[in-house]
């Protein structure tokens, strides 16, 4: 993860904190992987920062990231779609998902709504400029 994603400033901190997460059960990691190689990832975590998800105990996804070379080819997708599952298999029936709102994010911002993403109606955080999107499960 530390290689694939070494320009994208995501130092090896930051996936040692994932990992310490995880073994806390606080967040789960997902990876994507072609043949030994890591070309995207997401993780979850049960108790949000946002507080409109966090009061309804709805699970964020956070950090989703697919290297250059292997976007539109469907791992974004497949990555939601199984910490989706993973959610359903925790029992939630709900799950969200932030995105800035900037064109650096265009690709988030049209591929969630496509997979059934719906925005919570409480519009952009003006501190991370951020919109938060849910979706039901059932
Ligand atoms: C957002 C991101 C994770 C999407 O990953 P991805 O693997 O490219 O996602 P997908 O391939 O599943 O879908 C992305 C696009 O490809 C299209 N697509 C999906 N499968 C496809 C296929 N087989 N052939 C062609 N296009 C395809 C989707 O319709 C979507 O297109 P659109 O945005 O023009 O509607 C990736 O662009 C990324 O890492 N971006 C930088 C970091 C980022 O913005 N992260 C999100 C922060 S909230």
């Amino acid at each position: 993860m530390v290689d694939s994603f070494s320009t994208w400033q995501r130092p090896r901190g930051l996936f040692e904190r994932y990992w310490q997460e995880q073994l806390r059960g606080e967040r789960m990691i997902l990876v994507a992987h072609d043949r030994g190689l890591v070309v995207g990832y997401t993780t979850l975590i049960w108790q949000s920062g946002y507080e409109y998800f966090r009061i309804r105990r709805i699970p964020e996804i956070v950090d989703l990231n697919v290297i250059e070379l292997y976007q539109h080819q469907g791992v974004g997708t497949a990555l939601l779609q199984a910490v989706e599952q993973h959610a359903v298999q925790h029992g939630k029936i709900m799950i969200g998902i932030s995105v800035v709102q900037s064109a650096e994010y265009a690709a988030a911002n049209r591929l969630y709504p496509y997979l059934g993403y719906l925005p919570d109606g409480r519009g952009i955080t003006p501190y991370d400029h951020e919109l938060h999107l849910i979706k039901d499960l059932t």
